[in-house]
């Protein structure tokens, strides 16, 4: 359109037809418009303790119809690794470095104890927002409250609804630790009673459906959604339960119709995209936060272990990407290997920024997930613990592990209408390294360390190399400074 402008001749006699300039100013704006591509919207659902078996397009007893027409529209993310507890992985999609590197590899944050991410680590959405994101959390936190500067709204969110802690009851959101008890739900920084006796699932999901509805299409979102479903206590209202009659063991029942539930609240927030037209331009990723612990019935099945283990039970999360205009392949299974440091440089990109951080551990897979091409990374730690040094890290095919992979070490059975699954860990002598061949055996069957020593050398000085950067894991002892009771019965910062 420009050329024909500057091909207009200087007088007043062959000036264009009224209409002719109309359009020609339109189609102006529009090519404009287009050029500056609008960043895309980013909706980020992690469910809390979803096992690797626990969803319908893997397992046919889950019901989970709403996720799995969204995996099967989008990519299967078939070697999505994360890590074997919920406040590392969570760490890992807000910084983009490994739990080794921010001192959270040794465990969750509890509720008493002053733990968080270091403040020099620049959080994700801190980062978006420089992009011009608008950024919400709705959901679980565990990433350290004890001093305000580390909650949500300090730390790039412009608001916040759901709790601090790692657990709580779903109707009435109370946390009770040791010997403490306390309410632990905020609208940013206030305590949020409304919400009292309401089932968290659906709590976020309105929410959810409120950003979405509320948002001006023309500001790219960021909403990061981390469900508090479907962590112990295992509490459902009865009619998804009920849909889950086909399953007759009622830890296994419950579960499943917490399940069932998260189905419908992202079914929920589909539908909110799509009448707000987000959808167009958007990128829906799902994601677990570590493998299914067993004796909250869930199941990671054909995998070997479960939750708080190195074994892939633990570590190899359940998880797709969703987006009606923004993928260049969908409807596959991708194989790709991706670790949850990678998301963050990887959003950054599609919001048309670049990870400036040349420390950073987690490498943008842009062209993996939305270009359907090969995988950036080769290789990854698991973990590498501080206390115990136990760890594991992966090169290529292979695995290996130092020291106790965790407890429990089976592959646990699907729960029946019998007596207790728990595999008995006292059968298991472990060697002082593991070698596995995670390609060739994934479910973790034979230990090729006594076969292949120099491999074992070679993976051990990797392991090294990877460790020399090591900090020192801080988790903070107790401190009676936390009790709610000081803070008129809420879980509350102040104390750090
Ligand atoms: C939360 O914070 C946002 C941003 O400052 C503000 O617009 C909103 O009104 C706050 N909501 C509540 C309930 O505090
Ligand atoms: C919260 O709910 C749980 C489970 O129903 C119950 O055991 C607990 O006593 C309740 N706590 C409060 C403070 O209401
Ligand atoms: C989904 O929306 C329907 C209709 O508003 C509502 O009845 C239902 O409770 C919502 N489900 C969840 C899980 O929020
Ligand atoms: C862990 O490794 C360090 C350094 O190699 C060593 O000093 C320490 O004793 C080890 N700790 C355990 C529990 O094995
Ligand atoms: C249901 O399965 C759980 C988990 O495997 C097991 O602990 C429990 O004993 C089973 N319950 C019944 C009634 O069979
Ligand atoms: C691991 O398994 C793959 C696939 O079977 C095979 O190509 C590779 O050679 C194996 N590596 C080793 C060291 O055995
Ligand atoms: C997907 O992962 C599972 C579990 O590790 C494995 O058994 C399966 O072979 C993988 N699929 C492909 C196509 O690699």
């Amino acid at each position: 359109m420009s050329i024909e402008i500057k091909l207009l001749p200087n007088t007043t006699a062959s000036v264009m037809e009224p209409v002719q300039l109309v359009t020609t100013v339109v189609l102006i704006l529009v090519f404009l418009n287009g050029s500056q591509a609008a960043s895309p919207h980013i909706v980020f659902i992690v469910a809390d303790d979803l096992g690797w078996n626990d969803i319908g397009f893997r397992n046919p007893q889950v019901l989970t119809p709403h996720l799995d027409k969204l995996a099967k529209a989008g990519v299967i993310l078939n070697s999505s690794y994360v890590q074997p507890v919920c406040s590392p992985s969570r760490n890992c999609f807000m910084t983009g470095y490994f739990p080794y590197h921010t001192g959270l590899q040794d465990g969750v944050i509890r509720p008493t104890s002053p733990g968080f991410v270091p403040i020099k680590f620049t959080f994700l959405p801190q980062k978006l927002k420089e992009l011009g994101y608008s950024t919400h959390a709705v959901g679980k936190w565990h990433v350290g409250f004890c001093n305000i500067k580390y909650t949500p709204t300090y730390r790039g969110f412009d608001t916040f609804v759901g709790y601090y802690t790692g657990a709580e009851e779903y109707y009435n959101h109370t946390r009770g630790y040791d010997k403490f008890s306390g309410y632990d739900l905020r609208f940013n920084t206030s305590v949020y009673t409304e919400a009292k006796g309401k089932y968290s699932t659906h709590v976020f999901a309105e929410r959810a459906v409120d950003i979405i509805k509320s948002h001006d299409k023309n500001t790219p979102l960021y909403l990061y959604l981390p469900f508090q479903a479907v962590h112990a206590p295992l509490e459902v209202p009865p009619e998804y339960e009920k849909l889950n009659d086909h399953i007759h063991n009622l830890t296994r029942r419950t579960y499943c119709g917490m399940i069932s539930a998260l189905d419908e609240a992202v079914a929920n927030i589909t539908n909110a995209l799509e009448e707000t037209g987000l959808i167009d331009n958007l990128l829906l990723v799902f994601t677990t936060d570590n493998g299914g612990p067993f004796h909250g019935a869930a199941n990671n099945l054909p995998l070997r272990g479960t939750k708080a283990t190195l074994w892939e039970g633990g570590t190899k999360g359940t998880g797709f990407i969703y987006s009606k205009t923004l993928l260049k392949k969908t409807g596959y299974l991708n194989t790709g290997m991706m670790h949850a440091v990678d998301w963050y440089p990887t959003l950054v990109e599609l919001a048309g920024g670049k990870n400036t951080d040349p420390n950073m551990d987690g490498v943008s897979q842009y062209d993996m997930l939305i270009i359907g091409g090969p995988s950036k990374r080769n290789e990854f730690v698991y973990n590498i613990y501080d206390k115990t040094n136990s760890s594991a890290i992966r090169y290529g095919d292979l695995k290996l592990m130092r020291g106790s992979p965790g407890a429990h070490s089976g592959w646990v059975p699907l729960p029946t209408s019998g007596e207790s699954s728990d595999t008995q860990d006292s059968q298991f002598q472990f060697p002082p390294y593991m070698l596995y061949n995670i390609t060739s055996d994934p479910t973790e069957h034979f230990d090729l360390s006594a076969k292949y020593p120099e491999l074992v050398t070679m993976m051990k000085q990797r392991l090294e190399n990877w460790e020399k950067t090591r900090v020192p894991a801080y988790q903070p002892p107790n401190d009676p400074k936390s009790n709610p009771d000081l803070y008129g019965g809420n879980w509350s910062p102040g104390w750090c």
